[in-house]
């Protein structure tokens, strides 16, 4: 018997109601905001991630999806959504439009993680981007978006968290001085954050070992370096987010983790204990369009797992809509009656109405059975009796009554019955 890969799961048709219940609001929000819809390929070419997730991320150094196609193309399954907008921001030229260009999508994205509660190697994402402008304000409305999303939900208790990592400019400055620290202390430090240290210093700060936690806590903060163009950013983007009114924390160990990100971090955690609690993150790109082969050109953006949003309704209880039932079942006994039910089916469903029809030679017994499993809340019953008689029997299933309707006013029956 063959599995689903490890780390990937099959969204069955009862699991269905949650995941077009996050996404109808997930395209209502983005609609409330400006957003319009992108797709894009589930592979791209490797080099596009290497530039933009970056080298020394985690991502792309131990979990990309890596493969050589007949044609002997490097391609990599998407591990994210942001690298491949931008891609398609520049191959468009989505720089002649009006900015910012905001975009939103729906991405399966691949990373090959050790797989937990919450931690997949196939996850889903929702994601926007807003490209081509630099303003702080924009920053504060992402967030906004992002924090108004999940209320729009029903999640309550959440805790948005940011953070300004600086610039080209400022950083280098701002790393020197983590390097200087944790050199002072390498003894104290996880064998990870050791080869880091050298890699990708700025990991160190979000690594979850206790020790290398002690020792983040101490650590110098990047806000206080930021050079005067970043520090003013960061000051009108809270200026902004007082504004917009809800409540958010500054954690100077958020870094992200994917190499691409400038100024404002930003990430959505339930107040939940555990290491995967994470539900949304993203942050400013500024650099990273320039980097994939276009014009200097700044971006934000946000994504979220849909498997942890749905995680998070379910633990909080959030009921969602139930997906609608077929409305009605037909069942028959006798070939004759057969033929004439297919037909009726065909004529009901050329009238909008839903059907599911009884196949193969199972008893009326096990055939009300299946239409009681399925929902409908009327049943259609047509013998030898009906055929002769151009009438069907039609069985409300909740109340257990049963009338008999002529064929030629069934439709109209069954309309007024469902509206
Ligand atoms: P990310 O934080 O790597 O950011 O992923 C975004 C969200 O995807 C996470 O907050 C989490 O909910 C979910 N997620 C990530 N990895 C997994 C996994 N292995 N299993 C289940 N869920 C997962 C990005 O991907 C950036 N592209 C976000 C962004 C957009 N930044 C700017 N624009």
């Amino acid at each position: 018997m063959y599995h689903a890969p490890r780390g990937t799961t099959d969204i069955l048709p009862q699991e269905q109601a949650y995941w077009r219940y996050v996404e109808a609001k997930a395209a209502r929000i983005c609609q409330l905001y400006g957003f319009e819809r992108i797709e894009f390929p589930v592979f791209e070419d490797a080099g596009l991630f290497f530039r933009s997730v970056g080298e020394s991320s985690d991502i792309v150094e131990k979990e990309m999806y890596v493969f050589e196609d007949k044609g002997k193309n490097r391609l990599a399954l998407v591990p994210e959504g942001t690298a491949s907008v931008c891609r398609a921001y520049v191959e468009h030229g989505m720089q002649n439009l009006p900015q910012p260009v905001k975009l939103f999508y729906f991405t399966p994205a691949f990373r090959y993680e050790r797989p937990q509660s919450g931690r997949y190697r196939e996850h889903h994402q929702f994601g926007c981007e807003a490209i081509g402008e630099a303003d702080p304000a924009l920053d504060a409305e992402v967030i906004d978006m992002a924090w108004q999303f999940f209320t729009s939900l029903g999640l309550k208790r959440l805790n948005l968290v940011i953070n300004s990592i600086g610039c080209k400019q400022c950083r280098p400055v701002y790393v020197n001085a983590l390097k200087e620290y944790y050199g002072g202390h390498i003894d104290e430090l996880c064998p990870d954050c050791r080869t880091r240290l050298t890699r990708n210093p700025l990991r160190l700060l979000d690594c979850k070992d206790p020790s290398c936690v002690r020792l983040a806590e101490a650590a110098p903060r990047s806000i206080d370096y930021l050079c005067p163009d970043c520090q003013a950013h960061f000051e009108q983007l809270k200026q902004y987010l007082g504004i917009l009114g809800f409540p958010f924390r500054i954690d100077h160990r958020l870094v992200r983790g994917l190499d691409y990100y400038t100024r404002t971090v930003f990430e959505i955690q339930p107040e939940i204990e555990g290491s995967q609690s994470t539900i949304g993150g993203g942050g400013r790109y500024d650099n990273l369009i320039e980097e994939i082969g276009g014009k200097p050109t700044a971006g934000i953006g946000f994504a979220t797992g849909m498997e942890r949003i749905i995680a998070n309704l379910k633990r909080e209880n959030i009921p969602v809509p139930p997906l609608p039932k077929p409305q009605i079942f037909i069942a028959f006994l006798g070939a004759q009656a057969k033929d004439e039910v297919t037909k009726l089916t065909a004529s009901l469903r050329k009238s909008s109405i839903e059907v599911v029809q009884a196949l193969g030679t199972k008893s009326l017994k096990a055939q009300l059975r299946q239409a009681n499993s399925l929902g409908a809340s009327l049943t259609l019953i047509m013998g030898d009796e009906e055929v002769k008689a151009g009438t069907v029997v039609l069985r409300d299933m909740t109340r257990a009554e049963q009338e008999t309707v002529p064929l030629a006013q069934v439709r109209d029956v069954l309309r007024s019955r469902l509206a």
